[in-house]
């Protein structure tokens, strides 16, 4: 077995027993010497600002799979196994299994939402685990057998992260107010949206608990909006890159909050691949781009907005007392038929958790998340 190792100016070059040899930075290595992790927090304990100089060899070794270096100008021996650096050869991300591939539905999605019953879920971790991947695959799920306390919804939502509170507070009730702060505390129809983009980071998985829905109307309308836009990235590549690389104002104001908040219509991951949207027309503020700029945007935005009440995307139903629907806010554009409130009453409580902490707990749950 080849075990010549090549010390250079940098980083050294090191046979990984495969027969491939690779190279690998020397601050690399020395911060992340095993020795660096603490075994019960699992976090870094190793400061590499601590550090009086570049790291530097005074020698290397493999021995018994592993590649040995002693340091210089310090006492210490790091020892890697060669598992681990055949591991790093490649730049990206270590292995996540909450990376998942999105599943992209239309407006006749409806018969098909995942159902799971809250209840049953509250027993069931693996029934959480599968409801997790749901969301993280088809970005909306519907709770049965909802409890119609508030405990009931903060402790369905719980089980995918802490409730993230908005200037609403922990959460907010849907129905009509006598002072709205929202279009949606009124009777009328709620356009195609997402919630709260007047925030620096919206919240990333909502629930909407209906307590009651006797009224006539008030219909829920929700569609994916990566399935949409992937579409329109297709239909009209040059708005799509337009709507994607935008950032437009959105504002929230009222007598005690004036949040306001820059976003993109269209958002992208690593990959890029459509995540999410933005969508508010109530909340959008006056757009404050230039004038030429906007003979570009404009239509872009408007051929985009036609999509959202198309009825290849959208999903139209009622929610009924007892269920909760929980959905991605940023992939999932909702929205509601007007209704008439003398008619009966429509009461939907709502809170948010964050999509990161829902990907934690389905790794957690997958009881395959790596740790450092
Ligand atoms: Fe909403």
């Amino acid at each position: 077995m080849n075990t010549q190792i090549t010390l250079q100016h940098q980083g050294l070059d090191c046979p990984l027993g495969d027969g491939q040899t690779a190279y690998f930075n020397y601050f690399w290595l020395r911060d992340n010497c095993p020795t660096s992790f603490d075994s019960n927090t699992r976090e870094r304990v190793f400061d590499v600002f601590g550090l009086g100089q570049p790291p530097r060899p005074e020698r290397a070794d493999i021995s018994a799979d592993a590649l040995e270096i002693r340091w210089q100008g310090e006492e210490h021996v790091s020892r890697h196994p060669l598992s681990f650096l055949r591991a790093h050869t490649a730049p990206g991300p270590r292995r996540d299994v909450a990376d998942l591939s999105r599943k992209l539905w239309y407006g006749d999605h409806y018969p098909d939402i995942h159902r799971f019953s809250q209840p049953a879920l509250m027993a069931d971790p693996a029934l959480v685990k599968d409801w997790a991947r749901t969301l993280l695959e088809e970005g909306v799920a519907i709770i049965t057998d909802m409890p119609g306390d508030k405990e009931g919804l903060s402790g369905t939502a719980g089980l995918l992260g802490y409730i993230r509170a908005s200037f609403f507070g922990d959460y907010f009730d849907v129905k009509t107010h006598i002072n709205p702060t929202n279009l949606a505390f009124t009777a009328k129809a709620l356009e195609m949206h997402t919630d709260l983009p007047a925030e620096d980071l919206a919240p990333g998985i909502q629930y909407l608990h209906c307590i009651a829905n006797t009224v006539e109307g008030g219909n829920s309308l929700f569609l994916d909006g990566a399935a949409l836009a992937e579409d329109f990235r297709l239909s009209n590549p040059e708005d799509f890159a337009l709507l994607a690389s935008t950032d437009i104002p959105f504002y929230c104001e009222h007598e005690k909050f004036d949040m306001r908040a820059r976003q993109r219509v269209i958002e992208l991951d690593r990959y890029g691949a459509v995540s999410g949207l933005t969508i508010s027309g109530h909340l959008a503020d006056v757009f404050d781009l230039s004038q030429d700029y906007l003979d570009r945007f404009y239509p872009a935005y408007w051929r985009f907005g036609q999509l959202l009440t198309d009825p290849k995307y959208l999903m139209r139903f009622r929610l009924n007392a007892g269920e909760c629907i929980v959905f991605d806010n940023h992939r999932i554009v909702h929205g509601r038929e007007g209704y008439t409130a003398s008619s009966g009453d429509r009461h939907l409580r709502g809170c948010y958790t964050d999509r990161g902490e829902l990907r934690s707990t389905y790794r957690a749950l997958s009881n395959k998340g790596e740790t450092a």
